[in-house]
């Protein structure tokens, strides 16, 4: 509605009014979350963000049915990956595009250091 009413009657929508609906940074808001660009994976501990204020799965009727799946395959993969390997980016401070969905823009090439057995 914000949108909406910030246009003249009959003025269309443009690209700048479409990347303000992109709703994949709702973690960002400072109202919700302390230092919201700061990494801290603490702050989703005990009970957690206030419902609704960090949807990345959906919610509702049609929240996303591969959530725990997902999140299975997710802890999975990261415990392997930190268990076995070092590793450095290829491309220090590689850009995040939005396409709509945020992604590396070179899809975060890295080097992997095996840990000595
Ligand atoms: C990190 C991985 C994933 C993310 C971030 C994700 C995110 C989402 C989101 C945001 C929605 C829309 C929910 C809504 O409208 O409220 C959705 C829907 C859906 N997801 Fe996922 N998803 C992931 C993995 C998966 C996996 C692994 C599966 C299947 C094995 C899956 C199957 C679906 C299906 C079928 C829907 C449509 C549900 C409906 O419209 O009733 N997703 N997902």
């Amino acid at each position: 509605m914000e949108i909406a009413n910030s246009k003249a009657p009959g003025e269309l929508l443009n690209w700048d009014d479409i990347k303000k609906m992109n709703a994949n940074s709702t973690q960002k808001n400072s109202e919700f979350f302390f230092e919201p660009h700061k990494f801290d994976p603490s702050r989703f501990e005990g009970s957690g963000p206030v419902p609704y204020t960090y949807v990345p799965f959906g919610g509702g009727p049609r929240m996303c049915p591969g959530k725990e799946y997902a999140r299975l395959e997710i802890l999975v993969f990261m415990h392997n990956l930190v268990k076995r390997f070092k590793w450095e980016k290829v491309i220090p401070g590689e850009k995040i595009v939005f396409d709509p969905m945020p992604n590396l823009e070179k899809g975060l090439p890295i080097c992997l250091f095996p840990h000595k057995a």
